[in-house]
């Protein structure tokens, strides 16, 4: 029997901040507003000529040297995003695998906005169990900045930018496995968050939309419910089907998008303060990116350890929704 195991994680934050500051200057809002509503203090915003595939590359970059995996034996890359750096083609993952130097591997994107990360996931551990393929990049990359309205401060306030990536491998050592990954979906509540215009549901004829088309709109404050509630929802199923109690849970890992959300999760779960990793104050929601740029700050704060089982938990657009319990697996002890 293959399994597939958690080899390594890599992440990127563009140099310049937004504060909430900067964001008051913009919009009718203040730091203590969105500091109360949602723990965010700042965001990282890329560069105007950096892409999305710019950042993925910085953060599979990383990922790959952490790994001991040689860039070589890589057979496929895939990327998590709803800001790739072209509508509908070339794929991010593509013109990621160009820039590595990696041109002839299998290649492509995937849109699940924040629950993009666990997605690929689990679509790298599928391909790696059937035999497929052997070692498996995976990038979770966002540049929201471009499909943010800075006018409307029930959205900007909220997202960032930046990248993350991991590279999952086959291995015989059950110990070191991928132990599950769930996902789910329900485009009944698509309304709750879209960019609603650009595409065939709402093609723009006139060359004056065009700016605005990609813009994420969202119904807020019904998002926040369904967030709490299906968040919670996902880590009792995937710790009762697994037979794991949330104590051997070392680092539990959700999207990054409200402090609040996080909160109210982690009392729901009746989870310990230092099982729950926190980065929204300071990289705000980065959607696919969120997950993989939160591992990182555990990892290079020297606080995620070989064996140490981690809990992901997402939800985004779509809706979608998804976790995984993930032991980190590095080849390296
Ligand atoms: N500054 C000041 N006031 C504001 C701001 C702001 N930035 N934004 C909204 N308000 C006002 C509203 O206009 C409203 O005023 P009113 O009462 O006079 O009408 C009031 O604040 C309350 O608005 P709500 O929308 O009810 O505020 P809420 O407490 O719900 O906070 C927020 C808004 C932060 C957006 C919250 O709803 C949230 O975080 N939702 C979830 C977002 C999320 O998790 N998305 C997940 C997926 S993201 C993805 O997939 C890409």
């Amino acid at each position: 029997m293959v399994y597939a195991a958690f080899r390594s994680i890599g992440a990127y934050a563009p140099e310049k901040i937004l504060t909430n500051e900067d964001l008051s200057l913009m919009v009718d809002t203040t730091d203590e507003w969105i500091t109360k509503r949602t723990g965010i203090k700042e965001r990282h915003i890329a560069a105007e000529n950096e892409t999305t595939s710019d950042m993925g590359v910085k953060a599979a970059q990383l990922a790959i040297e952490r790994s001991g995996i040689a860039k070589s034996d890589i057979d496929m890359v895939i990327c998590a995003t709803i800001s790739p750096d072209y509508f509908c083609m070339p794929s991010t993952a593509t013109t990621i695998s160009h820039k590595l130097g990696l041109p002839t591997v299998t290649a492509f994107d995937i849109s699940a906005a924040c629950t993009g990360f666990v997605y690929i996931l689990s679509i790298a551990k599928a391909f790696i169990e059937s035999g497929m393929k052997k070692n498996v990049l995976i990038i979770g990359a966002e540049k929201l900045s471009s499909i943010t309205d800075y006018t409307d401060r029930g959205t900007c306030i909220l997202f960032g930018d930046g990248a993350g990536a991991a590279v999952i491998s086959a291995t015989k050592n059950k110990e070191e496995a991928i132990i599950d990954v769930h996902t789910g979906a329900d485009g009944a509540y698509a309304d709750l968050l879209m960019t609603p215009n650009g595409g065939t549901g709402s093609p723009h004829d006139a060359l004056e939309n065009e700016a605005s088309s990609c813009f994420m709109q969202m119904k807020g404050n019904e998002t926040f419910k369904v967030a709490v509630r299906t968040l919670t929802k996902d880590v009792k199923e995937i710790l009762a089907d697994n037979d794991i109690e949330m104590d051997k849970v070392k680092h539990f890992i959700p999207h990054q998008a409200n402090l609040r959300i996080i909160k109210a999760v982690g009392d729901a779960l009746k989870m310990k303060e230092e099982q729950v990793v926190i980065t929204v104050p300071k990289y705000g929601n980065t959607s696919g990116a969120s997950i993989p740029m939160a591992m990182n700050d555990v990892y290079e704060n020297g606080n995620l350890k070989s064996g140490e089982l981690m809990l992901l938990d997402a939800f985004g657009g779509g809706l979608t929704w998804g976790s995984a319990l993930v032991p980190f697996s590095p080849l390296k002890k």
